[in-house]
């Protein structure tokens, strides 16, 4: 169980804003948003809503918003009220992810937050709130993780654990932490069968 205040104003101090702690640079976080950007318009997605779930300091909204000026609604949810309070998210924790479903919705390095008495709940609200793209990055036990430079924090599940709840949820897996939504029909990739 992860105490609440684990992720004070000090958790976005240390891993995001000091350059010499910080987890992400602004490298990463652009090629990363020009990534998905990339595959959206690949597939023929129109983001029209964008959904960050537990957007911790914003970053991926803000690049988001930068690259993608023709997204009229761009929301942001955190569970933490430090999060919420510094960077102006709406506080809703992933359990009760409310509004319409969203064209692209990001969750990254969230989950594994979460705990096995809530996963199942969550899965299922993520899957309602995607109707495209669900971009999502979690953190597992096949990972090879920087001890010293990480939050440890949290529950480390199996990578083939996540693929199949999350098949099982409908979202066609391509890799890089890509699913598309069963709900999204206009999706018809190239399939190369390798017997
Ligand atoms: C490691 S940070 C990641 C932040 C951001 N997604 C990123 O990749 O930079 C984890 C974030 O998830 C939030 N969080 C953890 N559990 C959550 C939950 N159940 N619902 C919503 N947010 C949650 C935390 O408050 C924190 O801001």
């Amino acid at each position: 169980m992860i105490p609440p205040n684990h992720f004070d104003a000090e958790y976005y101090r240390r891993y995001y804003d000091d350059p010499r702690t910080a987890v992400v640079n602004r490298k990463i976080q652009k090629n990363e948003v020009a990534f998905v950007i990339a595959f959206c318009r690949h597939i023929g997605l129109d983001v029209r809503r964008f959904t960050d779930a537990g957007a911790g300091t914003g970053w991926w909204a803000k690049e988001f918003s930068r690259r993608y000026p023709a997204c009229r609604h761009v929301e942001t949810f955190d569970a933490s009220e430090a999060a919420c309070y510094l960077y102006g998210h709406r506080q809703v924790s992933l359990q009760n992810l409310p509004g319409p479903p969203s064209d692209l919705v990001v969750c990254r390095d969230v989950l594994r937050y979460v705990s096995d008495a809530q996963i199942g709940r969550v899965i299922r609200r993520l899957t309602r709130k995607c109707r495209g793209v669900l971009y999502l990055q979690v953190i597992t036990r096949d990972d090879e993780i920087d001890k010293d430079a990480s939050d440890m924090a949290g529950v480390f599940r199996t990578t083939a654990w996540y693929r199949r709840q999350m098949k099982a949820a409908g979202f066609r897996d391509c890799g890089m932490g890509l699913l598309v939504s069963g709900a999204y029909r206009k999706f018809s990739p190239f399939s190369l069968e390798v017997r």
